[in-house]
């Protein structure tokens, strides 16, 4: 089983010709609800993946007691995803307002809502004890995650942790606890610098000396994504796998991050090495980034097979 431990949102998007700046205002046509969230994004891209399959995803986390959260609830189930440990709590559900670019690029502002009540003894041990990877991101309270990878690692548990987004200040002494109880962490460009930063490693700029301090100091395995440049794995030792993305025109890139989170958690979950899981996951961010909305373009299992294929 993969248990995903995170967010769930409402994403209420709008598309516009450019992102207004600080005290700008631009018009979008219209504005459309999508099902959003990062952890909720995340199970969904490793259950479609692995519809059909041995592997079961969990999710757990809160929504309110509104239609919203009532809808995202709905969607998880409708994704094949056991909500038993999603809670319905006094806050509203999680809202992400997003604007979109016409080059697909996107900006994001989450409300966290119901979000900042999940804690960890919503992840009840019976459930974790069923676990062959825990998967984390940021949208939720930090010192829950930190217990929750704590306990997975005592059980065994890998723990994948997605490294977004980027808190506004990033505590030397969190960071460190966060790396130590990671077995693979996920970061892009921009949070591996950050990651970096926090902890002391000078790396300037350079994305990949950045995964390379962090994978060699934590002994963890460090995947940076890299948009259209694809994800570099860097183990402890120093060891890199490169895997491709290939061209696309992106109609929406929002989600595509979590889409690679999640399928590469089901390659881990089915026992792939990390190489192979990473090309996978690359193939279906791609994919994810030719439909508007978080989770719409996020593939099947047959479909990516198909993707794949044409090499
Ligand atoms: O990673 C994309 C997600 O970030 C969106 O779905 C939005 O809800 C925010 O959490």
């Amino acid at each position: 089983m993969i248990v995903v431990f995170g967010s769930i949102n409402m994403d209420l998007v709008a598309r516009v010709q450019a992102i207004a700046r600080p005290g700008a205002t631009v018009l979008s046509r219209r504005a459309d609800s999508f099902f959003g969230g990062k952890g909720a994004n995340q199970a969904v891209a490793a259950a479609r993946i692995g519809r059909g399959g041995p592997i079961a995803i969990a999710m757990v986390g809160a929504v309110g007691n509104d239609p919203f959260g009532k809808a995202c609830l709905d969607n998880l189930r409708e994704n094949g995803i056991d909500t038993q440990a999603v809670r319905i709590v006094g806050e509203p559900t999680g809202c992400a307002f997003i604007t979109v670019d016409d080059t697909g690029e996107n900006a994001i502002t989450v409300a966290s809502g119901a979000n900042m009540a999940l804690r960890a003894a919503d992840l009840p041990q019976s459930l974790l004890s069923k676990a062959s990877v825990l998967v984390l991101q940021m949208e939720v309270p930090l010192g829950e995650n930190l217990e929750v990878a704590a306990r997975a690692r005592q059980a065994g548990v890998r723990v994948v942790w997605n490294f977004a987004p980027v808190p506004a200040v990033t505590e030397r002494a969190s960071m460190t606890e966060l790396l130590a109880a990671t077995d693979v962490l996920v970061v892009n460009e921009h949070e591996a610098v950050s990651i970096a930063a926090a902890v002391a490693m000078s790396a300037g700029e350079d994305y990949l000396e950045a995964g390379k301090a962090v994978a060699r100091s934590f002994a963890t395995t460090c995947i940076v994504t890299a948009g259209a440049r694809g994800a570099f794995a860097i183990g402890a030792d120093g060891s890199q796998i490169h895997a491709a993305a290939r061209p696309i025109a992106p109609v929406d890139t929002t989600g595509a991050g979590d889409t690679f989170v999640g399928v590469l958690a089901h390659g881990l979950g089915e026992g792939l090495e990390i190489g192979n899981a990473m090309r996978r996951a690359c193939a279906a961010a791609s994919l994810s980034c030719l439909t508007a909305g978080a989770q719409a373009g996020m593939p099947f299992r047959d479909a990516l097979e198909r993707h794949l294929a044409q090499g």
